[in-house]
């Protein structure tokens, strides 16, 4: 089989925002106790955070972290968080039935971040709170003034401001079973004014507002155009979350639903464009892809959790081979939309639909972890408009599925990369690369290609990915496979 692919420098798409591989940590299952934060476990060092956690996060290069949810800010008290540990109360989490004991907070996850070079994007309540406890959040983060919630900081042990640049004014606020629920009005006005207050205490962050909780909600759209009717002048971005469900309709369609991902962005950036001509605004608003990933894998087992659980088993999806490539077809979306899309977040990071699963004793990557650590580490400069041409198969929804998906990045003026899958179960895939009059040798070729399409990484065996003896002119994607090819101009 045979396929091809063109690109020039000629026809630039967008530099990548770094944030384009961010990442959320939500007080969830074990996503933060016994995920990234252990303390008495021996894999943890004297804080009492995870090292081989911290080492596998390194790998993957993540820029910035959302933090602390997802459905669980929208009943939080930050400033439970803070403070000495033994007056910090233990609570019901109501968002996922759980008990949060507070030992792990701000304070935590900022110490957490310089271990493992990230940048914060804070999530502020705007379920239960509003404009006051965003603003005291803030306040703590960033102010340097002599006032209350900057002097706690200061008490607390952190003289220097966090300098926190991105806010989630919320989250999934559309969605029935969001804790504080808003009408689009509503909630509107409420970002508007939150957004508006925080940027009168800090002009130097940036804002994002919710789009809807998924694509396929009825209120897609109305949402969007309501909400950014109220708000637009004061926010940057617009989120939008998506979640691919289980592989109803086989293999084949299941790696193909990053094309719904790329419906769902042309969709949203029209809706934008279309709230940015009735506000006669100079403004492009941008999206922030803030959650995303695949999830079904736990659905039964998370069902039978009895409820208050500290740190119980949510959500712990494990990963096979063909939610992988889906993963990769995902990251190749996100970067053919990054003119428009400039922060995402894969979602969530360890053990709660997590590339990084932990137990008491060790860790392994699971499969969907190399995919993201290839595009964190190599998407680095200026994607380009790439196009493709090779066989195809047919299934329902989709239509015709191109058996080749691929992107190309350009890395400096010498160096590109790029990102190829062959969707074709049993064939190998002959690729010509098209990338104008210059010739190009191959640095390296990683192929990351499973056993089978069920298979899954496991603490006691793992599938990794291998490097290939190619060369530009004699490249050949195995059949089932995610490759990194890099290149330089000879
Ligand atoms: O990531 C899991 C959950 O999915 C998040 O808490 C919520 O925002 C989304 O519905």
């Amino acid at each position: 089989m045979n396929g091809t692919l063109f690109a020039s420098d000629a026809f630039p798409i967008a530099k990548i925002d770094r944030r384009l591989t961010s990442s959320l940590v939500e007080h969830l299952g074990r996503g933060v106790y016994g995920g990234i934060f252990d303390p008495g476990n021996v894999l943890a060092d004297a804080d009492g955070y995870r090292e081989d956690v911290i080492q596998a996060i390194k790998e993957l290069q993540v820029p910035m972290i959302r933090y602390p949810g997802g459905n669980f800010v929208s009943g939080h008290n930050w400033e439970d968080g803070i403070g000495p540990k033994d007056q910090r109360p233990q609570q019901i989490d109501l968002a996922w039935k759980s008990i949060e004991t507070n030992q792990f907070g701000l304070d935590e996850f900022m110490a957490w971040l310089q271990k493992i070079n990230a940048q914060p994007m804070m999530a502020v309540n705007l379920g239960t709170r509003g404009i006051p406890e965003a603003c005291h959040l803030l306040e703590y983060c960033n102010m340097t003034t002599d006032t209350h919630w900057a002097n706690q900081r200061r008490k607390n042990g952190h003289p220097e401001p966090y300098a926190v640049k991105t806010w989630c004014l919320g989250n999934e606020m559309d969605a029935n079973w969001q804790i504080g629920h808003k009408t689009a009005h509503e909630y509107g006005e409420l970002v508007n004014e939150t957004a508006k207050a925080m940027k009168l205490m800090d002009p130097t962050i940036e804002t994002i507002v919710c789009g809807s909780s998924n694509e396929a909600t009825p209120t897609f759209g109305k949402w969007e155009l309501k909400v950014l009717d109220e708000c637009y002048d004061n926010v940057d971005y617009i989120s939008m979350h998506q979640y691919y469900d289980k592989p109803d309709h086989g293999t084949m369609h299941h790696i193909a639903k990053a094309i719904r991902m790329d419906q769902f962005i042309n969709s949203v950036v029209a809706l934008c464009d279309a709230a940015k001509a009735f506000k006669k605004s100079d403004k492009v608003l941008n999206i922030s892809f803030d959650e995303w990933n695949v999830w079904y894998h736990s659905n039964d087992d998370t069902a039978k959790v009895s409820p208050w659980q500290e740190a119980p088993r949510l959500l712990e999806d494990q990963y096979d081979f063909q939610d992988a490539l889906l993963v990769g077809s995902s990251l190749i979306t996100l970067l053919k939309h990054a003119d428009r899309v400039k922060i995402a977040c894969f979602a969530q990071l360890v053990n709660v639909i997590a590339p990084i699963m932990t137990s008491s004793t060790g860790m392994f990557k699971q499969t969907i972890f190399y995919p993201i650590m290839h595009v964190s580490k190599y998407a680095r400069g200026t994607v380009l408009r790439t196009n493709l041409q090779s066989d195809h198969y047919d299934v329902p929804e989709f239509g015709h599925v191109p058996y080749l998906d691929a992107i190309v990045v350009q890395n400096t003026d010498n160096d590109y990369t790029v990102f190829a899958i062959n969707r074709h179960q049993t064939d190998a895939m002959h690729l010509k690369l098209n990338l104008g009059q210059t010739q190009f040798h191959v640095l390296n070729h990683i192929c990351y290609q499973g056993p089978n399409p069920h298979f899954q990484n496991s603490e006691e065996s793992q599938c990794v990915p291998h490097q290939l003896n190619s060369t530009y002119n004699d490249l050949t994607l195995p059949a089932f496979s995610w490759n990194v090819i890099r290149l330089r101009k000879k």
